[in-house]
């Protein structure tokens, strides 16, 4: 066998991948896809089960340790992050100074940057003990400044963590709960929420998972990795694609042009528009996930007494996109966001903080593939090749 880059250095041959449809970039023994079957499993367990048996923080344990925990590990995990919930006092001031009608996942992304200037005792990817403490950090206090940036944009204030509660109901309190009144926490909301961040917590490598190993392949640290990380899920291509659908959703609602008439705008590629919540670059099937998350959406609804409308078009979408020969043909299936969004809304989170919650739940799978990239010693610096289409070599005018 040859190293690939002495083969590219003596056959002076580059491949070109535009949006790497076709190049590994890593070996990786997180996630398993098959995409034609519609398979999906976290360190060779299904989804499915994961999402039935499973909790998150567990999960996360699983992905990022790479076997599930004993009953004393789990409760020593869950221990250490109840105890790492609170910010520094400067840091609720840093988001005090953000404006107002920032978008949550600009807060988050600039939360998590500041982490590295709070904790300059934890920076070092090649120090285990450095690397388990940031993990620790991140997993306790994501979750805190993701409820800050909500009742940023709503103007509440801030709560403290109730580090009583569980991982989950302590984020729902801290969203929802008030300084004026008690909060008690839905058990159908809670373990509907853990279910989804749970079918979230990692994807191999998707862009913001790429940009994580990409950015932490300079040995930047944990915090800096991640909040790329962020920046990447906010797009409405990756992430950003549960806060579009809900509203393009509310978009064919409101036009009352119908269902038909907005997929053959889609069929046609009027300005560009797409079916938001379809299509994936891995499933040619159908979304594992998404199948899992539409159970959970009738389940929610039906638990909190929620009529919504938007459910009802996004199914009729759905079926219309199924039985249309443009989807069937490009194999374009509903994926993870296409449900998520009506689900987010019934529970009481705005539009902005859906894309928020894709990254508390993908937050694990970051962790886990930078811990495995920095501990991996084939890792290099990833650093893509081009083919420059430029102009060829010319003299600067003289004047
Ligand atoms: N609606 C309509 N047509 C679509 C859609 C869609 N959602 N997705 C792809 N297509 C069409 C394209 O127009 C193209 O058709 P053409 O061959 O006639 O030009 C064909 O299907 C292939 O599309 P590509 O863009 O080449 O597929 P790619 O694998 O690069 O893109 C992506 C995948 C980005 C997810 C795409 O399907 C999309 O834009 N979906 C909508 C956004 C979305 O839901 N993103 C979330 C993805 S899942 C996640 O990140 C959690």
């Amino acid at each position: 066998s040859i190293d690939i880059s002495t083969l590219t250095r003596q056959t002076g041959l580059t491949t070109i991948d535009s949006g790497f449809v076709n190049t590994a970039s890593t070996r990786s023994a997180i996630t398993f896809i098959d995409g034609e079957k519609g398979i999906l499993r976290y360190r060779g367990y299904p989804i499915e089960q994961i999402a039935q048996k499973s909790s998150f923080l567990e999960t996360a344990w699983l992905l990022i340790y790479g076997e599930l925990p004993s009953a004393s590990e789990l409760e020593e995990f869950d221990t250490r992050i109840r105890r790492h919930t609170l910010l520094h006092e400067d840091l609720r001031r840093f988001f005090d100074a953000l404006p107002t009608n920032a978008h949550p996942m600009s807060v988050l992304s600039s939360g998590v940057s500041a982490l590295s200037t709070y904790y300059q005792d934890s920076l070092s990817p090649k120090d285990p003990a450095q690397v388990e403490i940031s993990t620790i950090r991140l997993l306790a206090k994501l979750p805190v400044m993701a409820a800050y940036a909500h009742k940023k944009s709503i103007g509440q204030a801030f709560l403290y963590p109730d580090n009583s509660l569980s991982f989950v109901d302590n984020f729902l309190k801290l969203n929802f709960g008030t300084l004026a009144e008690p909060y008690e926490v839905n058990p159908v909301v809670s373990r509907a929420l853990e279910r989804l961040l749970m079918l979230h917590e990692d994807h191999e490598q998707n862009a913001s998972t790429s940009t994580v190993r990409l950015v932490g392949s300079t040995e930047a640290n944990l915090f800096a990795s991640v909040s790329a990380g962020i920046n990447a899920l906010f797009g409405p291509l990756h992430g950003g694609a549960n806060e579009a659908v809900l509203k393009m959703l509310g978009e064919i609602q409101s036009s009352g042009e119908g269902v038909e008439k907005y997929v053959e705008r889609v069929k046609n590629k009027e300005h560009g528009v797409r079916l938001m919540g379809f299509g994936h670059r891995v499933y040619k099937n159908y979304d594992p996930r998404a199948t899992l998350v539409k159970e959970s959406a009738h389940e929610v609804l039906a638990a909190l007494g929620v009529k919504d409308d938007l459910l009802d078009i996004a199914q009729e979408l759905e079926h219309i996109a199924l039985n249309d020969d443009y989807f069937q043909e490009r194999k374009l299936y509903p994926n993870v966001d296409f449900y998520t969004g009506v689900i987010y809304k019934a529970m009481g989170f705005p539009t902005r903080m859906f894309t928020v919650l894709f990254a508390i739940g993908r937050l694990p799978g970051w962790v886990a593939h930078w811990r495995e990239m920095n501990e991996d010693p084939a890792t290099k610096i990833g650093r893509p090749q081009q083919l420059y289409i430029g102009s060829p070599a010319r003299d600067f005018p003289t004047r």
